[in-house]
């Protein structure tokens, strides 16, 4: 029956022209959480994926790495640690800036939250350029992390993000 037919997860994800800016083809992934099924089906394939890999804490990158990465801490039964937008952390922190297309960003996290030697997994919805994910890993590894793994629903591959992610383990379960 058509109900034991594997998800296309690719089948959820829409396309929005012009957005945010003009001449830019925009990857909506809310189709794909709004889809029970699909939703479940992506997160289990990422789980399945680092099974047996020995994670001990899961990173997300705020706002649409929480989306992904809390559910995913969950399915492996570790923590979730954030990575959040410049002065929204409370405790110490360590951050680090990274380019966006026009101008910049800032990062933290808190530097208790990994500890050295810890096996983390990074995860955001996207990668695109890159920058994102790895102003992610920089805070990760300023804190003695070891990065066992970056996941992501969505790789945009024509923008090369994975060249600056070389030498590690890659994983995403969708490519344009
Ligand atoms: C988007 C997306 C990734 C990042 C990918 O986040 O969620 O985090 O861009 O781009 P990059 O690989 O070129 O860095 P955005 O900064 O738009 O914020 P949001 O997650 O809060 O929506
Ligand atoms: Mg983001």
């Amino acid at each position: 029956t058509s109900t034991s037919e594997p998800i296309r997860l690719e089948d959820h994800i829409r396309d929005i022209p012009d957005f945010p800016q003009k001449g830019v083809l925009f990857k909506d992934i809310t189709p794909l959480l709004q889809d029970a099924k699909a939703f479940h089906a992506a997160l289990d394939r990422i789980a399945a994926h680092y099974a047996g890999a020995g994670i001990e804490a899961v990173v997300g990158v705020e706002s649409r790495g929480f989306i992904i990465g809390a559910p995913l801490a969950y399915l492996l039964n570790c923590g979730f640690v954030p990575v959040r937008k410049f002065g929204k952390l409370p405790a110490e922190t360590s951050s680090v800036e990274y380019a966006l297309e026009y101008g910049t960003n800032v990062v933290e996290v808190h530097t208790d939250a990994i500890k050295p030697g810890q096996r983390v997994l990074v995860v955001d919805d996207l990668l695109a350029t890159g920058g994102t994910v790895l102003a992610a890993i920089e805070l990760v590894e300023r804190l003695g992390g070891h990065i066992a793994g970056i996941s992501f629903l969505v790789e945009l591959g024509f923008l090369k993000g994975r060249e600056r992610l070389e030498g590690r383990d890659v994983f995403a379960l969708i490519k344009y």
